[in-house]
């Protein structure tokens, strides 16, 4: 259930970025930035990178996850669900028992059909260039 939740937060991240502001001069890699420079850091765009996580990023594949979360891509700092550093989700692990929670209770009731067709929505926030139908969608039925 870890990886589903984590590979539905790679492809789906609920915040999209974070910001930061230098708070002095800094040298970032290749890149020099001035005090007081806002960066946006945005979630989605690392998590979707194929350069980091192949060319089916943006795929849903739960195995990507079966070694945990730094062995699932490249750059160990680009899965950022939860941020990252000193102000990182302070209730990531209650928010994951959340889930699970919430996951088992439906799993008790209800029964998912898969079903492959092709759904705009479950892309619909990344360019259209990498839907595909390969995306599988899902119905939810309600147990007997
Ligand atoms: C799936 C659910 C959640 C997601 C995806 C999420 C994501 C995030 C992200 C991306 C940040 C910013 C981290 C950063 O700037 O580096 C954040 C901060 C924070 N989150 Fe969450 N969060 C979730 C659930 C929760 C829950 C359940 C709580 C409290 C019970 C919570 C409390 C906080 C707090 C207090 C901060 C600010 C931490 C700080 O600035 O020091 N979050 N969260």
């Amino acid at each position: 259930m870890t990886m589903i939740i984590n590979e539905t937060l790679r492809l789906y991240p609920p915040v999209l970025g974070m910001t930061r502001t230098a708070s002095r001069e800094i040298r970032l890699g290749d890149l020099l930035l001035p005090a007081d420079i806002e960066l946006v850091i945005l979630c989605l765009v690392t998590h979707n990178d194929p350069e980091i996580w192949g060319e089916d990023a943006h795929l849903s594949k739960l195995d990507r996850f079966a070694e945990g979360i730094t062995k699932a891509a490249k750059n160990t700092m680009a899965y950022l669900p939860f941020g990252l550093g000193p102000r990182t989700c302070v209730g990531s692990n209650f928010a994951m028992i959340e889930v699970k929670l919430a996951l088992s209770m439906i799993l008790q009731r209800c029964t998912f059909t898969v079903t492959n067709l092709c759904t705009l929505s479950s892309a619909s926030h990344r360019p259209p260039s990498t839907w595909s139908s390969d995306h599988s969608s899902c119905t939810l039925n309600k147990g007997s």
